[in-house]
């Protein structure tokens, strides 16, 4: 079997500057955007310079971590970590939907909380920040193996024949590495698999058209793009064995949110018997929530919906609605490959199963 060459990573560390792949820019130019400072970041994540769930909870660790370096050497350590409580409340709000942005902020916050408990000396705060960077790596480097898990536990779910839709993009762009519903496409095309995908444009952002066909084509997976609307009219005449997406919150009953569109496929997959598989690491699972009903959708500009590449496709003063993201109920989910295992319903309970377990990380070599 192939070894499995990890994808771009959607940001890197150049010295102590955070650079994000400005995935705006994709497939046109890769483009770096520099967002060291707090404001910069709060922005990239807002603007969708760097977006799906993973990546932005990564990289509101390396930001948050950043910011720890910068208020370290300002305050007494309660003074501190009131700062850094007042930056986190603020880089939370920047986009509502995806769990792994308070993830990654949650995971950052306790271990500076911990490291400082007790502490009264400024010098603390130096370490603690110190610490906080390597917590962000750690971050990292666990997303990585646990796209590579997910792959693999998704490949065994694959026929060798296997024509796939997926709809957004859950790329190594989007999950740190491999991609969660793209990093089962990968680990079964390099495990010799004859895997071809219809691709989502997936409106008004087009993650698909743009961020998916780009990662597939470099990997030479074949795929072809397709327009949302034309899901039903595929499932009805060509040969669909199942539908792969990803995920930006999941409740402990199994319902997920995901990007707009992801809703309308699996009532169409399950009308037509299709496996409609989630693919998600334990980062976007949500203990906080019972049921979907709990998870906040995002409501961004009209303007997205107006305007294509600067153009507006309808008339002057026209009105449009914008939610980012829809809820699946988990009646409809064949399964969620998780980087724990493939859970299958009843939910509640493979999902308890796995965030217990959550600590035996594979290691895929
Ligand atoms: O608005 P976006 O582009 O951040 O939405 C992304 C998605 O809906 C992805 O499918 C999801 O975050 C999973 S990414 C592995």
């Amino acid at each position: 079997m192939m070894q499995m060459q990890i994808g771009l990573l959607p940001l890197k560390m150049e010295g102590q500057r955070l650079l994000l792949v400005d995935q705006r820019k994709l497939p046109g130019g890769l483009e770096y955007f520099d967002a060291t400072s707090f404001e910069d970041l709060c922005f990239a994540i807002t603007a969708m310079v760097v977006r799906g769930a993973p990546s932005i909870g990564v990289s509101a660790a390396f930001g948050l971590a950043l910011e720890a370096k910068r208020q370290a050497t300002m305050a007494s350590p309660s003074d501190f970590m009131a700062k850094m409580t007042e930056s986190a409340r603020i880089l939370n709000a920047t986009r509502p939907t995806a769990v792994n942005l308070r993830w990654g902020i949650d995971r950052i916050m306790n271990g500076l909380s911990t490291a400082l408990k007790n502490s009264t000396l400024e010098s603390e705060n130096v370490l603690a920040a110190k610490a906080a960077f390597a917590d962000a790596e750690q971050i990292l480097d666990e997303h990585i193996q646990s796209n590579k898990a997910i792959g693999e536990f998704g490949n065994q779910l694959l026929p060798s024949d296997c024509n796939v839709i997926t709809h957004c993009n859950a790329g190594s762009l989007a999950a740190c590495g491999w991609g969660t519903a793209l990093g089962v496409i990968r680990s079964a095309h390099f495990a010799g698999k004859n895997i071809s995908v219809f691709v989502d444009e997936t409106r008004p952002r087009n993650q698909g058209a743009n961020l998916t066909m780009w990662e597939l084509t470099e990997d030479k997976i074949p795929a072809t793009l397709v327009c949302d609307n034309m899901s039903g009219h595929i499932m009805l005449h060509k040969k669909v064995d199942c539908i792969i997406v990803g995920a930006d919150r999941i409740a402990l009953n199994g319902d997920t949110a995901n990007k707009i569109g992801t809703y309308n496929l699996a009532v169409l997959a399950n009308y037509h018997h299709i496996p409609f598989y989630v693919a998600a690491p334990l980062s976007t699972f949500d203990p906080g929530i019972s049921d979907g009903s709990m998870i906040p959708i995002e409501e961004r500009d009209e303007n997205e919906v107006i305007f294509q590449s600067g153009q507006s496709i309808t008339v002057p003063g026209a009105r449009a609605y914008n939610p980012a993201f829809d809820v699946t109920p988990a009646s409809l989910i064949s399964a969620i490959i998780s980087d724990r295992g493939v859970l299958r319903a009843p939910y509640s309970e493979s999902i308890s199963l796995a965030l217990a377990d959550k600590f035996g990380l594979i290691e895929i070599k």
